[in-house]
């Protein structure tokens, strides 16, 4: 049985995955700087037969991150599959933007994915086999209104998994990413209520190829693709998952 480990897994997309990871046979590490999000999700997992194991950390601080990932090693084994999928939104006129605001997300969506992967990358060397995961945004690749800091984080996230892949191809591991469109998860529920949008939701995603918003487990089931054995002539690729916003 392989072992994943899910960042972010106690919510929105991040949950989802964990779910289908699990289902699709492979022990979970929820790890969530919410412990008891995380907590609820691996009980959900264990209660449909699954293996599954939570721990609370804070993607963006190495301690934190070190000691999490040691557990979830002791309890489900080593860890050959990560998704890099936590992450955080925030929106100001570039003009309003403080270096803390900038600091903290750069810190949990680009940093993070760095300091996670290289916490676990031992374990995959070990094995000569991995499958990294990470999550990018549509708004990377478009540009967003309001989310410079969060755009160049995102895009940093595309331009790390191809350099990464380059360096861990010849070892056995694929480093992919996916770029999420308009999902409906607590995150995107938060930016429709406070009104953080130019437009009302409903009018961006009728623009879209596929009119509406996108469902978490649409996501999770790319990310179980690329975290398959079928996938691994694949790698340094960035998959849009987001009704053809992006066209
Ligand atoms: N929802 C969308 O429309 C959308 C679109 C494009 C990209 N994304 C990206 O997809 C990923 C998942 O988004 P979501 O919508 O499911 O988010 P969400 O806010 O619904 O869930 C994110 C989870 O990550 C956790 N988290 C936040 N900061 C953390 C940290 N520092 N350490 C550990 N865990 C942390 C949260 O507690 C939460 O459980 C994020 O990287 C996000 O930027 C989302």
């Amino acid at each position: 049985m392989r072992t994943a480990l899910v960042t972010g897994g106690g919510a929105g997309m991040g949950e989802a995955t964990s779910l289908r990871l699990a289902r699709d046979g492979l022990a979970v590490g929820v790890l969530d700087i919410d412990g008891a999000a995380a907590d609820g999700v691996a009980r959900r997992i264990v209660a449909a037969g699954g293996k599954a194991f939570a721990v609370k950390a804070d993607i963006s601080d190495r301690a934190q991150v070190e000691t999490a990932v040691t557990a979830v090693r002791s309890n489900l084994g080593p860890v050959t599959v990560l998704v890099n999928n936590a992450g955080i939104d925030r929106f100001a006129a570039f003009a309003e933007i403080d270096d803390e605001e900038w600091d903290q997300v750069i810190n949990v969506n680009l940093k993070g994915a760095y300091i996670v992967t290289q916490t676990v990358l031992p374990d995959m060397l070990a094995a000569g086999w991995g499958r990294i995961v990470n999550f990018s945004s549509f708004g990377a690749q478009t540009g967003a209104q309001h989310m410079v800091h969060y755009t160049a984080a995102k895009g940093g996230i595309i331009a790390m998994t191809r350099s990464l892949a380059i360096e861990l191809g010849p070892k056995g591991i694929t480093v992919n990413s996916i770029a999420p469109g308009f999902i409906l998860t607590p995150m995107a529920r938060r930016a429709i209520e406070g009104n953080k949008f130019p437009v009302p939701h409903e009018q961006i995603t009728a623009s879209f190829p596929i009119p509406r918003i996108g469902k978490p487990e649409e996501v999770a089931a790319a990310v179980a693709f690329f975290a398959s054995e079928e996938a691994g002539y694949i790698t340094a690729q960035t998959l849009g998952v987001n009704g053809g916003a992006t066209v």
